[in-house]
């Protein structure tokens, strides 16, 4: 029976989380669940961000269940000590170097996207960004200068094998898809950069027929609100991909909307929404879980291999966005749990 580990974190993470396991148990009935505290929970119940015990579970799972970690509460803690680290700590230990970010309008969002409808209808790609390297996890560091500044730094560094593993998933995934690869990087600017476009036209000659194209990154934030349909697959760096993934979830619609798959070689992944603990809404009933529950279905499809209850729970949560069931991010009054509920009626 494949286990699923269940680490909800905090602020809206375990609201979102609890429709999504409830979705997921409806949808494969055969699946064992088993829950750890990660983030911020994880440090009040164990003194750390990613205790022994849920990186324990991490591993010995098919796959994992994230929700959000964070709160400004723990903003003043050694870096090591906050939240954040655990989903940087679980990406780089289960090596998990492949972040996939599909973002499409749902139709009836029209309205809720920032685009003017008859743009944000075209939206439909997927951002494949690198999830274990770049500026992340780069030597980091303060220190007081001679003359008695202060001063930070984070190094960004990219080594060849790395790019070209994520082309790799990145030029497959445009090949199951509209054969169309962008690959976004500041190489005008950065020698990461440079390398990163080097080593990703070397990895083209593997996959003729898929079209690749390169954009800066200052252009490419202009480019997914001017005319996102002319993206099919985006493939960029760790730093780049988190900040476009936020602004194309609201050419879709709302950062509640977009799911992610994080991979690696073998089949194991991590599931997460996009989004972050939102501590200006948790504990009110007012998240919207959709982006959660995706991501549940993203599960289904990449580490259990079950397409169909990965459709299953697409096509619901069409039919409910059909049908005019809106969270307050989308311009409705539906609770966390009544979108839940929906969702889980949809399946029938
Ligand atoms: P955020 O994504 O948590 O929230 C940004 C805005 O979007 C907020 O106004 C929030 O209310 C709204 N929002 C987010 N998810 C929503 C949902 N499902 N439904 C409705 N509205 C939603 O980003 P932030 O405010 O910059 O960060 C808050 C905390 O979350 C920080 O501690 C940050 O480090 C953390 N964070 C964690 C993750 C993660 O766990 N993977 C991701 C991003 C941010
Ligand atoms: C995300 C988040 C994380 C990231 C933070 C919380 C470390 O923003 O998953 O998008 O930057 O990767
Ligand atoms: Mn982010």
């Amino acid at each position: 029976m494949p286990l699923i580990a269940i680490l909800p974190g905090d602020g809206i993470g375990p609201e979102v989380c609890r429709e999504a396991q409830r979705v997921l148990e409806a949808v494969a009935p055969g699946l064992a669940f088993e829950e750890a505290a990660v983030g911020g929970a994880g440090y009040d119940a164990a003194g750390h961000p990613l205790p022994p015990a849920t990186l324990d579970l991490a591993k010995r799972s098919d796959a994992i269940l994230f929700g959000a970690v964070g709160d400004a509460r723990y903003d003043r803690l050694d870096r090591a000590l906050r939240p954040e680290q655990a989903i940087l700590g679980l990406r780089k230990e289960l090596g998990l170097f492949a972040n996939l970010r599909p973002a499409k309008l749902f139709a009836g969002l029209e309205d809720a996207s920032a685009l003017r409808p008859e743009i944000a209808r075209t939206i439909d790609l997927v951002i494949v960004r690198e999830l274990t390297g770049d500026v992340y996890f780069g030597a980091k560091g303060r220190r007081t200068t001679e003359d008695g500044r202060r001063e930070g730094h984070d190094v960004m560094a990219y080594a060849e094998d790395e790019v070209a593993r994520i082309a790799r998933v990145a030029f497959a995934t445009a090949q199951g898809r509209n054969g169309r690869l962008c690959s976004i990087d500041k190489a005008n600017v950065l020698e990461t950069s440079q390398l990163w476009r080097d080593v990703v036209i070397e990895v083209a000659a593997e996959f003729p027929e898929v079209e690749l194209s390169h954009m800066y990154v200052d252009n490419a934030a202009m480019q997914l609100v001017r005319d996102p349909g002319q993206f099919d697959v985006i493939v960029t760096g760790n730093l780049f991909g988190d900040i476009l993934s936020d602004q194309a979830s609201m050419c879709a619609g709302s950062i509640g909307m977009l799911p992610s798959a994080a991979i690696g070689s073998g089949t194991q992944g991590l599931y997460e929404p996009i989004h972050g603990s939102a501590p200006d809404i948790a504990g009110q009933g007012k998240a919207n879980p959709l982006a959660a529950i995706l991501s549940g279905a993203m599960l289904l499809r990449h580490s259990l291999g079950d397409e169909a209850g990965a459709a299953r729970i697409e096509a619901a949560v069409a039919r409910v966005i059909a049908g005019g069931a809106r969270t307050p991010d989308l311009g409705g009054t539906m609770t966390t749990a009544t979108m839940g509920d929906v969702v889980l009626k949809a399946l029938a």
